[in-house]
């Protein structure tokens, strides 16, 4: 049964210093531009009809700031967050009890909303739709039918992986919108704000060596920035410099492009094993031990936008790129891509 202790404050995600990086307006939200003048223009509708905003849902890869997305919308309408994820709702009571918990004009924040229980999703449909919940009470002959008013809510859901959101879902969602990878430079100035706010001196060097490290992604690259941080204070007097960042960086195992050792032991068992490709996900999974999910949600998602794998209809395909960055001779007949 939901609890209210499930829905989390952001303050209790694992990492407190998470909370300080994390942008809390417009203003300081770099990146995404198509989605923030899309948003605004929701908002800002919205509140002139003084209505709740309409459902929202984000997709993209872990990282990209789709909670905080959820967040500055919230500030921006003046409304409550309640923040739950998919897998915690597992039973249609878990549901119930967050949506009869809602007020009006709150907003609801589902993180991994492709994990939601299958018998529960279809309790959302008329949440989402009409604001109510059609309970069945009983089983039988004998089952009796009760409808539950809601309070107007938006409801904002994030998910990595669009393809598991089934069509009648997806369709109640006033808008869906991808966030993409971040620019090098925008994961800069992402690097040079978090360093101020941590009061934090760094050389230019550094900022720009620990860009190409963080995938594209401010989680990765706040992670990044604070492991280096610690290098710094014990290696040297707290300033990162661009030598302390090479060192940190090499040590952590992350090369040039921000690949680590099991991205690298994929990229390798496609083109070792598997002669290149293509090779399906389930060989692909059970050769280098890694989950399907992993695979579709973590790695594929950076290797494919850096162009170290290309997904057929047959499977993925180590490219050119890929061999030539793990200096690999490639002696296959049929063409690479
Ligand atoms: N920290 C994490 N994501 C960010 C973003 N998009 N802009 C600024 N700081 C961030």
């Amino acid at each position: 049964m939901f609890v209210k202790s499930d829905i989390l404050p952001l303050e209790n995600s694992d990492d407190p210093l998470d909370s300080t990086l994390r942008p809390k307006k417009w203003a300081n939200y770099i990146g995404q531009e198509r989605v923030k003048r899309n948003l605004r223009v929701i908002i800002e509708a919205a509140k002139k009809r003084r209505e709740p905003p309409d459902h929202l849902l984000f997709y993209g890869p872990a990282g990209l700031g789709k909670t905080t997305l959820a967040h500055i919308i919230a500030q921006e309408s003046n409304a409550n967050i309640r923040a739950t994820s998919g897998p915690i709702i597992e039973k249609s009571g878990d549901l119930v009890a967050i949506l009869t918990n809602l007020n009006e004009g709150d907003i609801l924040f589902i993180d991994e909303c492709h994990r939601i229980g299958r018998f529960v999703e279809e309790y959302l449909y008329s949440a989402m739709e009409d604001f109510k919940i059609n309970l069945i009470l009983g089983k039988g002959p004998m089952a009796k039918t009760m409808d539950i008013e809601l309070p107007h809510f938006t409801l904002i859901g994030a998910t990595t992986r669009l393809d598991l959101i089934s069509a009648p879902l997806r369709s109640r969602f006033g808008a869906i919108m991808q966030l993409n990878f971040y620019e090098p430079d925008e994961i800069e100035q992402i690097i040079r704000r978090s360093a101020k706010i941590l009061d934090i001196e760094i050389e230019e060097k550094a900022v720009s060596e620990i860009a190409k490290r963080s995938r594209l992604t401010p989680r990765i690259a706040n992670k990044l920035l604070k492991r280096v941080r610690d290098f710094a204070q014990i290696e040297g007097e707290g300033k990162i410099t661009e030598d302390i960042t090479a060192k940190a960086l090499n040590f952590l195992e992350i090369d040039n492009l921000g690949l680590e050792p099991s991205d690298k032991k994929l990229l390798e068992t496609i083109i070792k094993k598997f002669n290149g490709g293509p090779v399906g996900l389930q060989a692909l999974s059970a050769a280098t031990s890694e989950e399907q999910n992993a695979i579709l949600e973590i790695y594929e998602p950076y290797l494919t936008q850096l162009g170290l794998i290309k997904r057929t209809h047959k499977g993925r395909i180590a490219t050119e790129t890929a061999y030539n960055h793990l200096k690999i001779k490639c002696d296959r007949q049929e063409p690479l891509l």
